[in-house]
């Protein structure tokens, strides 16, 4: 069994998806490792260290493909790549598949097996395959480190010769895994922490982490979970009541972290201009759904937006990707735990049994077509409308869109 590791060709991409440590565990199940050379430079791994867990190191993507059974990438191959596999090869990947119909068709074509990394299920046997834990983890800690680095002022209480240095305001909107990490990371830096969401079961973990929740708590709030652990979408009522409280909180806070995500839909729109003009100059917010449509009014994906009052609104994409040494090693452990279950010991061999449950709600495509039930109707419907219409695939692409449900890569 050849197991290929590729270097990410995505510009934005620092990450790798596997490290020195999880080649020793592939080479102990017996397969060879081959890396693209440079495949680690950016997170931090080099050629020289990949060698001596035992991978060979190859020149280029073409030569670290050629026959591999297995490659593993961060992010879905591209239309460059899939000539360089194998036709029955195996990629493992955070597979960004909704609204991205004809990648997933174009995957099916080259006869690979595709398998998204992100559709894993959140059910205890595979926690340690959650690739959106392992990366909105790390980005929840980033979000509050790059928060302080634009803030001017002090985080923690500092009681000096020459004054007292108050605590800085922190204010999380948006509790789930990135948020709980932020509030952690803001108390641990010594600020006053607040935090919000619509999921009543995230008032205890706030306040066990010695932040204060704030929410508007009716009927509506109480009934806000669905039965997979996900915010509903709210309704507009609720969104203004929500909106009037935040107004008057939000003006009080020094630095505003918001991770707020609704599965399937763009993310809800938290902070307006109104709200953001009301905060203190040299206060910050950092908008960790700017990749997902933002929470914050004025967040620009991949930049900081300064106000004219001096207001900072921070919207970097690939938040992971700016600790991609501890994401690389997080996300290559991941595979490795999922790649694990798919090989068997005895022969040393893939082994794919596909009535698994990890198997069947990761896999995209296989032997020539779509093969998941999210998608398969989508890629086959479209590609019929377009024949029918003569729309060209594109087009229809853009029509069939839904927005990605990926969060923080
Ligand atoms: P997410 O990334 O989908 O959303 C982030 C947060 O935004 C959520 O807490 C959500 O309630 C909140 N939100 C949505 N709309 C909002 C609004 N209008 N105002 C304020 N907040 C809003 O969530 P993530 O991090 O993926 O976690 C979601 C759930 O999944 C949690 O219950 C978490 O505990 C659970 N989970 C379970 C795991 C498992 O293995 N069993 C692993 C990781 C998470």
């Amino acid at each position: 069994m050849r197991i290929a590791v590729l270097s990410e060709t995505d510009s934005a991409e620092p990450r790798v998806a596997a490290v020195p440590e999880t080649v020793k565990k592939f080479k102990a199940l017996g397969a060879d490792v081959v890396v693209q050379s440079g495949a680690g430079t950016r997170a931090g791994f080099l050629d020289d260290e990949y060698e001596a867990a035992g991978a060979t190191v190859a020149g280029s993507a073409a030569d670290a493909a050629r026959d591999a059974d297995l490659i593993l990438k961060v992010r879905r191959p591209g239309g460059e790549e899939l000539p360089l596999f194998k036709r029955d090869a195996t990629v493992v990947a955070i597979m960004d598949p909704y609204g991205n119909e004809d990648a997933l068709r174009a995957m099916a074509d080259a006869g690979v097996a595709g398998f998204a990394m992100e559709l894993m299920p959140r059910i205890t046997r595979a926690q340690v395959m959650d690739v959106l834990s392992s990366q909105a983890n790390l980005a929840g800690y980033r979000a509050v480190v790059d928060g302080a680095a634009e803030y001017g002022r002090a985080m923690p209480m500092m009681m000096t010769a020459a004054g007292t240095v108050p605590a800085a305001r922190v204010f999380v909107m948006g509790v789930g895994v990135a948020g709980l990490q932020a509030i952690a990371t803001a108390r641990r830096l010594g600020a006053v922490v607040t935090a919000t969401d619509v999921r009543p079961a995230t008032k205890e973990q706030v306040e066990s982490l010695g932040a204060k929740f704030v929410a508007v708590e009716d009927d509506e709030f109480k009934q806000a979970e669905t039965a997979g652990g996900y915010a509903k979408e709210m309704s507009e009522g609720y969104r203004a009541k929500q909106a009037e409280l935040v107004k008057g909180h939000i003006a009080k806070q020094d630095i505003v972290i918001t991770t707020a995500l609704i599965p399937g839909r763009p993310a809800p729109k938290l902070v307006s201009e109104e709200m953001v003009a009301s905060m203190k100059p040299g206060s910050v917010l950092v908008d960790l759904a700017v990749e997902r449509g933002g929470n914050v009014a004025g967040a620009k994906p991949g930049g900081i937006v300064t106000t004219e009052r001096g207001v900072k609104i921070v919207g970097h994409v690939n938040v992971p990707g700016r600790l991609a040494a501890t994401a690389s090693s997080l996300y290559a452990r991941n595979l490795y735990a999922f790649v694990e279950t798919l090989i068997d010991k005895e022969s040393k061999a893939l082994a794919i049994n596909w009535d698994d449950e990890l198997v069947k709600a990761t896999n995209l495509t296989r032997g020539g077509s779509v093969t998941h039930a999210s998608f398969q109707s989508k890629t086959d419907g479209a590609a019929s409308e377009a024949a029918s219409v003569g729309l060209a695939k594109s087009e229809v692409n853009k029509a069939s869109g839904s927005p990605a449900t990926s969060g923080a890569q």
